[in-house]
């Protein structure tokens, strides 16, 4: 298993590119399956989640082509991939490839919309809270589909095709929301969905379906209208820049000090997590290139935070500020509302000498002067991504294991933090 050491101590300066957003990526592939025309995805992110989906989807019949390079694309330029549904082989989405990765479960709102019938494992447990699909499946029973829940699989059957109807979501969900606009987009009639979630990426999955002949109109805001087509035809369609890369490297520039450009990042996509940055102590100005992000000697202030649905503070951001306010001037407190059992950061952190008191869920933490690079272990996507900015801000080395991680979410991590000169290698094996 390849491990990542990195030597703390140097500040980040130059220039990391932004890639496209993993979490709209992964919906936008999957909503490929909705039409039997091509869709073309442009500025798609190389992770291992990508991959993954390439040959979950595979399985259903659907052949995936990833374009060369063009002249002129520079080292980090996205990939574009040909998504090419036209024939549905199978409707049904394994265990063994569902449970490699959550969100696949959403597979079964278009299947579901184009084949009548979907046969979907349920996802099984998380490393970061118990995560049900519950409101997934209330949302296929509002759009008239019969459930059965069977040998751990989800059986959903529309035998005369899906009607719009009303979803009123109990809480926020950005899945539940992702496969509510997809059934929706193909049933017979309107749908309106309620307390749909606002984030970005479901913009931009509501732009490519639009794109593709669909009626979504409100998509952003809590309350979504969608007129169903009977076919969505193909479409280009460009992935959004990836807001918690974004986020993640401006918190490893305020840790380590320094001055970066993150190039093609959208300050739009961040507000609160910007204003937190800035309140910690972080400069940042906007251009059309993107964001740049500069702290020059003054320390860190601490900061109060809730996470929160978009607009607020996001979740997946909650673990690399904390390691930001380990080394803050006073005491932090962050609240996790979103995911229980969200805090694995924190063993870890603390072997890196930060001081972190847990009391359900919240964080608090008193910022110490430095912290000492140490081993430590890598637990899921975001809690990993943190311990890099814990390490490079740490004293000495530190050595991060189980970095496969860090791949599902983080393209070429150590390439772009050593070209802003930290001192970060992979290690095979
Ligand atoms: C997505 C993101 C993830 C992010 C999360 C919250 C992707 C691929 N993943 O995950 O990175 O951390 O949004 O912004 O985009 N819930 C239910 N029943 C359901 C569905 C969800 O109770 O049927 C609960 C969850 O347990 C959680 C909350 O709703 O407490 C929010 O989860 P949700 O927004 O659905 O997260 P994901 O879509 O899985």
């Amino acid at each position: 298993m390849d491990r990542i050491r990195i030597v703390g101590g140097n500040t980040l300066n130059g220039s990391i590119p932004i890639s496209g957003a993993k979490n709209a990526a992964l919906p936008l592939m999957i909503a490929g399956l909705l039409t039997d025309e091509k869709l073309v995805l442009e500025n798609v992110p190389r992770l291992a989640d990508v991959s993954l989906l390439q040959r979950i989807l595979g399985n259903h019949g659907i052949d995936i082509t990833v374009a060369g390079k063009r002249r002129g694309d520079d080292a980090y330029a996205g990939q574009t991939l040909e998504i090419d549904a036209r024939v549905i082989v199978d409707t049904t989405a394994p265990y063994e490839l569902v449970s490699k990765m959550r969100a696949s479960f959403w597979v079964i709102g278009p299947l579901l919309a184009r084949m009548g019938e979907a046969k979907v494992s349920l996802p099984g447990g998380c490393a970061i809270g118990t995560r049900p699909v519950d409101l997934h499946i209330a949302a296929l029973e509002a759009l008239g589909t019969e459930i059965e829940i069977d040998g751990g699989y989800v059986l959903a059957r529309a035998p005369k095709g899906l009607k719009g109807g009303r979803i009123v979501f109990p809480k926020v969900t950005v899945g539940a929301t992702h496969t509510a606009l997809m059934a929706a987009s193909l049933a017979d009639g309107e749908t309106t969905i309620e307390n749909a979630a606002c984030e970005p990426e479901i913009v931009d999955v509501a732009d490519c379906i639009n794109a593709m002949g669909g009626r979504i109109e409100g998509a952003g805001t809590p309350t979504i209208r969608i007129v169903g087509v009977p076919r969505l035809r193909g479409a280009r369609h460009s992935v959004l820049p990836d807001r918690i890369e974004t986020g993640t490297y401006a918190m490893a520039v305020a840790m380590t000090g320094g001055d970066v450009l993150l190039s093609g990042a959208r300050a739009d996509l961040l507000d609160s997590a910007l204003d937190t940055l800035r309140e910690a102590g972080a400069e940042i100005t906007v251009s059309n290139e993107g964001l740049r992000v500069r702290r020059n000697g003054a320390g860190l202030a601490p900061v109060e935070v809730t996470t929160a649905p978009f607009p607020g503070f996001p979740t997946d951001l909650q673990a690399q500020l904390m390691a930001l306010t380990t080394m803050a001037s006073g005491t932090s407190r962050i609240t996790e509302t979103i995911f229980e059992n969200r805090f694995m950061h924190v063993q870890e952190l603390a072997r890196l000498g930060a001081h972190i008191q847990l009391d359900g869920e919240t964080a608090t933490i008193e910022g110490v002067e430095r912290l000492k690079g140490a081993p430590v272990m890598a637990t899921d996507l975001r809690a990993s991504v943190s311990l890099v900015i814990g390490a490079l801000a740490a004293e000495g080395e530190s050595m991060i294991h189980r970095v496969y991680h860090l791949d599902r979410g983080f393209e070429r991590l150590e390439e772009k933090l050593s070209a802003c000169g930290a001192e970060i290698e992979r290690i095979a094996g």
